[in-house]
């Protein structure tokens, strides 16, 4: 058996690593084994020497194999995003699904930094709970057709302390690491289909589509080695998604949306990966029979039904589904004001992102207690014409004064020039 400083050598050296050498620096490490400075050293060289298709396959299995895994017997479909802002989409798009007759188990995250995470959002609802046992979300899923909850603690545990590590080790963005630990944890939750919502732009993880698409490349190798059909779908990040940020707030957008408002870049995003997890799941014949099924649970409300009962059987009052008052709400309210005039060219989504943390309404740290009530409507999108002190949002908060700090940060966010630029394209490509 070979020591661990050999394999970090190999690793370094650009060698190819076994499955043998893989599990036992991930056993190693989870077992508490090998030092964190060595696994750091070795995360740092995959991280340099990167790993091919083979290699990151074992990383993934190793992964999953530190826990428990479910399995289904149902078509099950899962969606899993990249992460951004305003990010709301989940929580449309699996009512969606659920009421053309799909089934999706759906594990989710909570929000850390600039970006929110939908078990945040679903929790601003009275009475919500996330933490539910595998039966409680097996018997909700044949239900209502969804479940969405926090991932056990049992499943996938080597993602999450070496996430951690790799969080204080500049070690997140290699294509491998973060393929192992996103696709472990989709893999252990038993979807047989997965649709990603692989998000471009300056708000996301991945700055170019060139980059996205070797992720993407990465992701659907593995998935579909352990016999996951994965499609990839390219959403832009450059615009907030939706009109509001922030938790309470995110989940009166989406029960407007599924009443029949109009927000527009939701409903394309929400159609295009609906679109995808139709098709994956053997439910529609073609994209366009799989288009009309989306719009007509919309526009017959079966959609909005299926997120009342579903957040009946979590535990919240479903008559928010009708009065989207009994959600929190901050109420002082200030108004964003345009500070010139042109068309606006460029909204760093990113530091609306973490404007939204000075409010409360997201974290620094994963402890972190976060105020429901608070948050922003942001009216405008990349391609817009405004005129100076037009009114271009609105932040909800609990006091004057740091309303107003905010709302400056969000009017700086917002890049007001006087050439015309086109209108956001949302959707880059389907793979
Ligand atoms: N999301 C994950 O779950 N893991 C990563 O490494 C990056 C994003």
């Amino acid at each position: 058996m070979k020591n661990p400083v050999e394999i970090i050598i190999k690793k370094r050296s650009g060698g190819k690593l076994t499955e043998e050498e893989i599990r036992l620096m991930v056993y190693g490490y989870i077992a508490d084994e090998i030092p964190e400075y060595q696994m750091s050293a070795f995360l740092m060289a995959i991280f340099f020497a990167g790993m091919d298709d083979e290699e990151t396959y074992f990383l993934t299995k190793c992964y999953i194999e530190s826990g428990v895994s479910l399995t289904f017997e149902a078509n099950t479909v899962d969606k899993h995003s990249t992460g951004g802002v305003g990010d709301k989409v989940s929580i449309v798009l699996a009512p969606v699904v659920a009421a053309c007759g799909g089934k999706i188990p759906m594990f989710s995250g909570r929000g850390l930094g600039h970006t929110g995470g939908t078990l945040d959002k679903l929790e601003s609802i009275p009475g919500f709970t996330t933490d539910l046992d595998e039966k409680g979300f097996r018997r909700i899923i044949d239900d209502c057709g969804f479940s969405i909850a926090s991932q056990s603690k049992q499943m996938v545990p080597a993602d999450k302390r070496i996430y951690a590590l790799r969080d204080v080790t500049g070690t997140v963005e290699s294509f491998p690491l973060i393929t192992a630990s996103i696709m472990s944890k989709k893999i252990a939750e038993g979807a047989k289909n997965l649709v990603i919502d692989l998000k471009v732009g300056s708000g996301a993880f991945m700055k170019t589509l060139s980059d996205a698409k070797e992720l993407g490349r990465r992701l659907k190798k593995v998935g579909e080695t352990f016999g996951q059909k994965v499609r990839i779908v390219y959403t832009s990040m450059n615009n907030p998604i939706g009109a509001y940020i922030g938790n309470g707030l995110e989940i009166k957008e989406c029960i407007e949306y599924l009443q029949g408002k109009s927000y527009p870049d939701l409903h394309v995003i929400n159609k295009a990966l609906a679109v995808q997890m139709l098709m994956l799941s053997d439910l529609a014949n073609d994209e366009a029979d799989a288009d009309k099924m989306v719009e007509r649970v919309i526009a017959n409300g079966g959609a909005l039904q299926c997120l009342s009962r579903f957040i009946e059987l979590q535990g919240g009052n479903p008559k928010v589904t009708e009065d989207t008052n009994l959600l929190p709400q901050a109420d002082v309210e200030v108004p964003i004001y345009a500070e010139d005039s042109g068309y606006v060219q460029e909204i760093n989504s990113q530091a609306i992102g973490y404007a939204m943390v000075d409010l409360g309404a997201g974290r620094r740290e994963l402890t972190d207690k976060l105020d429901y009530g608070t948050g922003a409507k942001v009216l405008v999108k990349i391609g817009d014409k405004v005129n100076q002190k037009d009114c271009i949002g609105t932040v909800y908060c609990r006091d004057e004064k740091s309303g107003l700090e905010v709302t400056k940060k969000i009017a700086e966010a917002i890049k007001v020039g006087k050439t015309k630029v086109e209108d956001e394209k949302l959707i880059l490509d389907t793979e």
